[in-house]
């Protein structure tokens, strides 16, 4: 059986992955094929239990440290009983985010080192990436008015860290798109959701 797609969508707080990922997932799925939309962290049970005690915000929360080697457990999981079973199977797997946020917001937010994000990866989830990463990109200004618009000031542990935190993840999500072109496609999430998803198609339908 052919092996199916995986594509993870990323980006910062606020720039419509979810639903980008719901509209991507009707396309395909209108197209025939099998589609299994998940995200992270989370996408199983024992990752959502992680989920919780990660974005939790009630007691003193996590170092750096601890919360990469949590986001990488969850991840393991979330690999081993969900993402490569669908594979195997043919379907297709639309993430809402995966491996590049721990990235981009353990690495370029917190300040660890990319090789060893990457190291605990290999060993948590045998390295497995995307055929495709599409970054969503937006305007901090509008980003600040549709988070406002959905979280009403109840922001979790992670999407309540200052702007320049978010400037530092933004900034990195990008170094990694130019830096592996081939994997990843950065798509302006600026405009209508119909207008956004036709720049999402074009970028899964080149890879
Ligand atoms: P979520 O509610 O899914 O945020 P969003 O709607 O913005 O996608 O919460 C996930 C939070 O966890 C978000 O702030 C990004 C952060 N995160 C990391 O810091 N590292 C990771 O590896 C992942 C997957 C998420």
């Amino acid at each position: 059986m052919t092996r199916g797609r995986f594509i993870a969508l990323e980006g910062g707080e606020g720039v419509g992955k979810s639903t980008q990922l719901r509209l991507l997932s009707d396309a395909l799925r209108a197209r025939g094929h099998g589609v299994v939309t998940t995200r992270e962290p989370g996408g199983t049970a024992g990752a959502e239990a992680i989920r919780a005690m990660l974005l939790d915000t009630t007691g003193e929360g996590w170092g750096p440290r601890a919360e990469a080697l949590l986001f990488a457990a969850a991840r393991a999981d979330h690999v081993a009983r969900l993402i490569r079973p669908a594979l195997d199977r043919g379907d297709w797997v639309l993430t809402d985010r995966y491996i590049d946020s721990t990235r981009a917001y353990q690495g370029g937010g917190s300040g660890l080192d990319d090789a060893d994000l990457m190291t605990l990866h290999r060993i948590g989830s045998q390295g497995l990436l995307p055929d495709r990463t599409v970054v969503l990109q937006l305007d901090p200004a509008l980003v600040t008015q549709r988070l406002a618009a959905r979280d009403r000031g109840h922001s979790d542990r992670i999407g309540g860290r200052d702007a320049a935190y978010h400037a530092r993840v933004a900034a990195a999500f990008r170094g990694y798109a130019d830096a592996e072109p081939d994997r990843f496609a950065l798509v302006d999430a600026a405009g209508t959701p119909e207008r956004v998803h036709a720049r999402v198609i074009a970028a899964i339908d080149a890879c």
